[in-house]
């Protein structure tokens, strides 16, 4: 595995592999990496001739009172998992070379953002999206991978995608989950052992919701506060939002019909988690 640093040496590989008529698959992440991750390099593996996974917590997509600072780490563990799954190149680049001065263009997410994490953290989309813009430029990526544990995300990124012509396709990869349920996430180091007992309750609410629909209830206002009854009454957790919208827009909804996502976030004292249940209505 070729481990890359700099910008000009990421930059020349992937045009090497572009002439050669290589297909790139990209796996983007900000590392401590885990199962979910490895999932996403295992598809990236079997459909693409090279695969590049990069590994940078990225500053600009953290709020001021978020976890930047204490953002697990630990690259020597993270450069034998990607070794483990073949992955060919690994780029860490420094935050210098990358954020030399204060942007002097931003961009910034109009749509897809006034709810979920989105109303909640500040910003945080024009981080993704601007450091997403700056890899896919570095890794010139033919499929690029996402988790749908963060469907929200990758609505946006379909948006910027779409919205600037990225000539990428990108794949979404189903949420890897604990045994008991829990979707896998770097900050579940962070609960305490009483908090992670009470975890995998968040997804057994979003099945909960999801058991309602099936059994007929029709009015996504019912659904809510049952997954917030469910989560309160089984967590110490303090809920941040429980919503149902459309997907991939997400909008508000008050008929369910089309694909919808019923998601999730809840503050525990060790982390913030969030889960969602994509859904096929007729
Ligand atoms: P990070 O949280 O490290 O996640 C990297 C990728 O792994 C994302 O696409 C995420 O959705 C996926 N992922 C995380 N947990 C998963 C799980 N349990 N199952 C399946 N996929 C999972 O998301 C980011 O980093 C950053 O915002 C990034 C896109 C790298 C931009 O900085």
């Amino acid at each position: 595995m070729n481990i890359i640093r700099s910008i000009a040496e990421m930059q020349q590989f992937s045009k090497q592999c572009q002439r050669r008529g290589q297909s790139i698959g990209f796996v983007p992440t900000m590392g401590y990496l885990h199962v979910g991750h490895e999932q996403l390099m295992k598809r990236a593996r079997s459909e693409n001739d090279i695969v590049v996974t990069s590994i940078f917590v990225n500053p600009l997509q953290f709020g001021p009172n978020e976890d930047f600072d204490r953002y697990p780490r630990d690259e020597q563990r993270d450069i034998e998992i990607a070794k483990r799954n073949n992955v060919d190149v690994l780029f860490l680049p420094h935050q210098a070379e990358m954020y030399p001065d204060e942007q002097g263009i931003t961009i910034e997410v109009r749509n897809r953002t006034d709810v979920l994490c989105g109303q909640r953290r500040e910003g945080h989309f024009n981080g993704v999206v601007t450091v997403l813009t700056k890899l896919f430029h570095l890794t010139l990526p033919t499929n690029a991978y996402f988790g749908l544990k963060d469907a929200q995300q990758l609505a946006v990124v379909d948006l910027l995608v779409s919205t600037y012509n990225f000539p990428i396709k990108l794949v979404p990869v189903p949420t890897v989950r604990e045994p008991d349920g829990l979707a896998m996430s770097s900050r579940n180091v962070y609960l305490t052992e009483k908090e992670r007992m009470e975890a995998p309750f968040l997804y057994q609410a979003l099945k909960h919701g999801q058991k309602l629909i099936i059994d007929g209830e029709k009015n996504p206002v019912n659904i809510v506060k049952e997954v917030i009854d469910f989560i309160d009454s089984n967590t110490h957790g303090k809920i941040d939002y429980v919503e149902l919208l459309s997907y991939p827009d997400l909008l508000p909804i008050d008929k369910l019909e089309g694909q919808i996502i019923l998601a999730l976030a809840v503050h525990f004292q060790g982390a913030r988690l969030i889960d969602n249940l994509i859904l096929d209505q007729e």
